[in-house]
């Protein structure tokens, strides 16, 4: 049977960067106090740049890595929770830009988990016979949408993103996947659209930025992490002791560290971007990816688990052989 395949990354980050101690300099904050509770020690803020702009340039570069033309892309998935516009949706404007003609595109909201998402529609796609290339991405300005007067949230994220071209392949690609929401607890984190407005009633809304609960959001992630990786893990046929790296969203070092212990598996198997990142939501798990491609660590055959969690509450788990 056809596998999906992951044939290339590419990521973009924005020009600006600003340390902890640049934040120190603006809010009642310490790099101690960031680093020691989530392990970020910098993040890239955008300034010219805009979701848009991001993706297209991590698509031609994951085009690029794969040897493979815009035009050769049959569908285009994006998950975002910051897209430019409310439509077109940004997956349509990397479409433009890259002239990829031939695709089919649109945006997925599943907050952290957004880029897992469109790497399970595509394998749908693909195990159904309808589509054979896709471009995948996870792509975020979360500046725009975070309240910068809130230190408790602001520290935690950065802009970015990042973007895979796969493709069905007879020998490698993913072995199993495991996806699931849970919208009752939706509030946890939460950023709030537009409310109604039209000449039935008076509006003077306030812009609403990310409110989040975090210690619920790290119940969350340490119990329901763990348990998707170890059921993607088993329905793939293997054990964690088989898989080479954990790829895993970057919201926390903490979290990955639970993760590592509750699984007993070595931390040296789970790669870390958020150190120079931060938190950038659904484009953390692309980018992560594309600076373990690039770092040599993937051959064909090395098995990877790959998991994202995150608002609505979703999450999301892969395992795969490159
Ligand atoms: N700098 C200095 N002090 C701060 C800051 C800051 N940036 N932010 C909060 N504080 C203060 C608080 O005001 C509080 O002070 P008080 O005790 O005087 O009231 C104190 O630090 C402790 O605050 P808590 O919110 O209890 O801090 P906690 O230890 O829970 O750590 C954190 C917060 C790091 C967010 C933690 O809850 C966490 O790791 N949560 C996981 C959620 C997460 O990573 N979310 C990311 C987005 S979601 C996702 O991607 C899945």
């Amino acid at each position: 049977m056809m596998k999906t395949r992951i044939i290339g990354t590419g990521s973009c980050l924005p020009k600006a960067v600003v340390t902890n101690d640049d934040l120190a300099k603006i809010m009642d904050t310490s790099d101690e106090w960031i680093s020691s509770r989530t392990g970020i020690k910098k993040r890239h803020l955008a300034k010219e740049e805009t979701t848009a702009s991001m993706s297209v340039e991590a698509a031609k570069r994951a085009l690029d890595n794969a040897g493979m033309t815009a035009e050769e892309i049959d569908l285009i998935i994006l998950g975002t929770v910051s897209a430019d516009y409310v439509t077109p949706a940004c997956a349509c404007e990397v479409q433009a830009a890259l002239g990829a003609k031939n695709a089919v595109a649109f945006d997925v909201n599943a907050a952290c988990s957004g880029f897992m998402f469109a790497l399970n529609i595509a394998n749908a796609y693909i195990q159904a016979g309808l589509y054979r290339t896709a471009l995948i991405l996870g792509a975020e300005t979360l500046s725009k949408i975070v309240d910068w007067n809130d230190r408790s949230t602001c520290v935690l994220f950065g802009d970015g993103a990042g973007a895979a071209v796969v493709r069905g392949d007879e020998q490698y690609g993913l072995l199993a996947f495991d996806q699931g929401s849970d919208g009752t607890k939706g509030d946890v984190l939460a950023c709030l659209g537009r409310t109604n407005n039209n000449p039935l009633i008076e509006t003077d809304q306030e812009t609403a930025y990310v409110h989040m609960d975090g210690q619920e959001v790290y119940k969350f992630a340490v119990t329901t992490v763990p348990a998707s990786l170890q059921k993607t893990i088993e329905a793939a046929g293997l054990t964690p002791e088989d898989i080479d790296y954990y790829a895993l969203h970057q919201a926390n070092i903490r979290i990955i560290q639970s993760v590592s212990k509750r699984l007993h598996i070595s931390e040296d198997k789970f790669p870390i971007s958020l150190d120079h990142c931060g938190n950038i939501s659904a484009a953390s798990v692309p980018i992560l990816l594309d600076e373990m491609n690039r770092g040599g660590l993937l051959k064909p055959g090395t098995k990877i688990a790959m998991s994202g969690f995150g608002g609505g509450l979703t999450w999301a788990s892969a395992v795969l052989e490159w």
